[in-house]
């Protein structure tokens, strides 16, 4: 591939190759061998039109830790606060040669739109509802260091599945590796049509976590929920909150996922997701920078072959 834009398009030995040269990574950074100069020479810039502190940090100690030169555009400072457009800013910076683009956009689509524009790779971190791709690969690799396995597990994703770019990346890469998934909120929060996915869906989160592996709790995103129904957070923490009593209807050793940020006491109960007998969320973090590196190694092997394509 020449660029990551999506889950959509990896086929599942794609997916496995970059997993395994991720916990390669991961085994690498728990010895303290973290630096290699793999990317030296590359220049990486990150451009996040959306706040982020998981995404944009594991990027920026990705591209360092493979010896590449990281520039981080600060897009409240940049001339998009003058009016300049998206694909103008990306073929102002094409025009410095970059090697590789990491890019969070609010539109769904925008990072898919700039990729067409410029000469280098292009890294989707996110947009709109899109997609998150290394979001679902770093969620893939917990969850296989975890079970041991990333095929035939009931894997419940719950909360806000509408807005969520997150659940569209997990949901594609799942059903990719052959799990059976169950998609657990409320009505008014999942995309309509969802069940032809292949999904089951649940509005009760007792039923939905019954006997499940993995559970894994998503954000409400009222930031992109445009004046639509936002539930109370005093409700929804009632109704699918994860507590230890819902907890308790998954398998005794079902490990609990937030991708961050989380809400406590909204989505999540604090001391679910602290319990580290349980939760596997800094473990998510950590094979966040591992999964970013694996995808800018494999992206920089493509790049290193196509000399000419660079300088077009
Ligand atoms: N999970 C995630 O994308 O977090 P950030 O918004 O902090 O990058």
């Amino acid at each position: 591939q020449r660029h990551l834009l999506g889950i959509e398009p990896l086929r599942a030995d794609e997916i496995t190759t970059l997993l395994d040269l991720a916990d390669q990574y991961v085994t690498l950074s728990r010895r303290r061998e973290k630096h290699s100069s793999l990317l030296s020479g590359l220049t990486q810039i990150n451009m996040f039109f959306e706040n982020s502190t998981r995404t944009q940090s594991s990027f920026e100690l990705a591209g360092k830790r493979l010896g590449a030169d990281v520039m981080n555009m600060s897009m409240q400072a940049s001339s998009i606060k003058k009016g300049e457009t998206l694909i103008d800013t990306a073929l102002t910076l094409n025009a410095m040669h970059p090697d590789l683009l990491v890019v969070r956009h609010p539109q769904s689509g925008a990072v898919d739109l700039l990729a067409q524009k410029v000469h280098c790779a292009v890294i989707n971190a996110g947009d709109g509802r899109h997609e998150h791709p290394t979001q679902a690969l770093l969620d893939a690799l917990t969850i296989r260091r975890a079970k041991g396995r990333l095929h035939r597990l009931n894997i419940a994703i719950c909360g806000d599945i509408a807005h969520s770019r997150v659940a569209r990346s997990n949901l594609l890469l799942l059903h990719k590796m052959e799990n059976r998934i169950r998609l657990v909120g409320p009505a008014t929060l999942m995309p309509a049509g969802i069940d032809a996915f292949g999904v089951e869906v649940y509005d009760n989160m007792e039923e939905g976590l019954r006997d499940v592996d993995v559970v894994m709790m998503l954000r409400l995103q009222k930031e992109r929920m445009d004046g639509g129904f936002i539930p109370s957070e005093r409700e929804y923490y009632h109704r699918w909150g994860l507590d230890a009593e819902k907890l308790a209807h998954a398998k005794p050793d079902a490990i609990v996922m937030h991708p961050g940020p989380m809400n406590r006491g909204v989505e999540i109960d604090g001391t679910i997701a602290d319990d580290i007998n349980r939760s596997v969320i800094q473990e998510q973090v950590e094979m966040g920078v591992a999964v970013r590196m694996a995808a800018m190694d494999l992206l920089a092997r493509n790049l290193r072959a196509r000399p000419t394509e660079l300088s077009a």
